[in-house]
């Protein structure tokens, strides 16, 4: 499959698990909304395939893959709040309390949180209770003050505040910080969910790991750069955002040209670990020639 088979795969049956009639119609129409608007899709695809390139099959890793795509809809749904990064705009659409008010976007956040894994505890008929477990001890770590939200926590305590030394970090350790939880640990999520339903080894969990971890920071630069220097038709959102906020982001921190190397360098190291696997991975080259292309970079890999 490649990147649009896999993406149309997973509109069609994010459509399917979405409610938008039940009661209170409000609220599973503001999950909805987020939800089904044009993403990139990328962390549901990087799960599928990671249970592919394990040799699992894809069908057993739907519900959890669907999931994680409903988390990542909670967080940027919370990101664009008033009291967050304040944006009217994602995915080329009004932003969801600005459609449905804030009362329930942060709601309908909420209720996303838990509406995901009650989707793969409801749809993975194939995945035994050992499988079932670890699925779940990968969702809350990642998901919670451990993950995602323990890095926007860092995030909005570093806004305006970086130079200082937030949380006695220098700015170099807190961005890194910043970057590994609230974006790389929405990609080790899907990778060693993916890997786990497949019943890929240790070795193979720790690779997918460590390419999770490259390609999360990597993804993060790119998006902090794109925010300098792409467009709103491009994005969906409101550039220039980040520098107005005084944000810690490679940018800001190192400047644009020094945050395209870092970038670069990351990639490279993306496809050492990709080349490893017993399986090639067309979906997984694709998305950082995605990357590159985005952002301007010459892709003169071959492989
Ligand atoms: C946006 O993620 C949030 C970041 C981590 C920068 P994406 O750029 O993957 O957003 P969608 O899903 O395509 O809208
Ligand atoms: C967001 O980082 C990461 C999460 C939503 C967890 P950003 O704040 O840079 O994402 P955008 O630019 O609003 O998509
Ligand atoms: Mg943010
Ligand atoms: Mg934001
Ligand atoms: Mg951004």
């Amino acid at each position: 499959m490649n990147l649009n088979d896999y993406m149309e795969l997973i509109n069609k049956k994010l459509d399917e698990y979405m409610p938008e009639n039940d009661f209170p119609q409000d609220i599973f129409k503001s999950m909805k909304y987020t939800v089904t608007l044009p993403g990139k899709r990328l962390r549901p695809i990087m799960c599928l395939e990671s249970c592919r390139i394990f040799g699992g099959n894809i069908e057993d890793a739907i519900p959890t893959a669907c999931a994680i795509e409903m988390l990542h809809a909670q967080t940027l749904i919370h990101d664009d709040l008033p009291c967050m990064d304040n944006d009217d705009f994602r995915r080329g659409k009004p932003t969801n309390h600005k459609v449905f008010g804030e009362a329930n976007a942060v709601l309908a956040g909420d209720a996303l949180i838990s509406f995901a894994p009650q989707i793969i505890l409801k749809y993975s008929k194939n995945l035994d209770s050992e499988k079932l477990v670890k699925i779940m001890e990968e969702y809350v770590q990642y998901a919670g003050a451990y993950g995602v939200i323990g890095g926007q926590v860092a995030d909005i305590e570093a806004e305006k505040n970086w130079k200082n030394n937030a949380f006695g970090m220098k700015p170099d350790e807190l961005l890194n910080f910043i970057h590994n939880h609230k974006t790389a640990d929405l990609f080790r999520l899907p990778l060693r969910t993916g890997a786990i339903i497949a019943g890929a080894n240790e070795k193979d969990l720790e690779k997918i790991t460590d390419l999770a971890q490259k390609l999360g920071i990597a993804f993060q630069i790119s998006d902090d750069i794109l925010d300098v220097i792409s467009t709103f038709e491009e994005m969906g959102k409101t550039i220039g955002k980040d520098n107005n906020a005084e944000k810690l982001t490679y940018v800001t921190l190192y400047g644009l040209d020094t945050a395209k190397c870092k970038l670069s360098c990351l990639l490279e190291e993306c496809y050492d670990i990709i080349e490893e696997f017993q399986v090639k991975s067309e979906p997984l080259l694709e998305i950082i020639s995605g990357i590159k292309k985005r952002v301007g970079i010459d892709d003169n890999h071959t492989r």
